[in-house]
């Protein structure tokens, strides 16, 4: 059984603690499918306020829905489409305040209002994107973009 201690007193010191239970989490794993379940388990379940929180893997040039907690979504999305199509093209962060205004968003879940989306690269090369959505408009801001490039930094290096 994993058990953290996670501390949500605000959000460097959540990230800083979520950041040492995912690297405790993957240390000595080399598989990426139960890297990514267990990482998105850790996020849905320490980050408030969340719908969706998962991963798409880059197979190929086109993104593929990997390990994920939430609805079921999208299976496909090609590089360029909707805010996860952004960050594996661009390579550059997505942090969306209102999905509903971002041009050619795609609506898993109509839920969702407000979208994070992290490129994991290594080397150069795009192995997956994690993608966090949430049912509040502008739920993430600058202090969750770092914390999650914190984590795609650890999981760069076990995808
Ligand atoms: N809304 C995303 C699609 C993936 S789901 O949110 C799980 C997008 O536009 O890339």
């Amino acid at each position: 059984m994993y058990d953290f201690e996670i501390a949500a007193a605000d959000k460097p010191t959540l990230y800083r603690d979520l950041t040492a239970a995912l690297e405790s989490l993957v240390a000595g794993e080399p598989d990426p499918i139960a890297n990514m379940a267990n990482a998105s388990a850790l996020i849905m379940e320490n980050l408030p306020d969340l719908n969706w929180a998962g991963f798409y893997r880059n197979i190929g040039g086109e993104l593929v829905l990997g390990p994920f907690q939430g609805r079921a979504a999208c299976i496909r999305i090609p590089f360029g489409k909707g805010v996860c199509g952004a960050a594996a093209q661009t390579l550059q962060v997505q942090r969306v305040e209102d999905v509903h205004a971002f041009p050619g968003h795609i609506a898993c879940d109509a839920a969702s209002a407000s979208e994070l989306v992290v490129p994991i690269v290594r080397n150069g090369e795009l192995l997956a994107v994690l993608d966090l959505d949430s049912p509040s408009k502008a739920r993430f801001d600058a202090e969750d973009e770092a914390g999650c490039v914190a984590l795609g930094e650890v999981l760069a290096r076990v995808l």
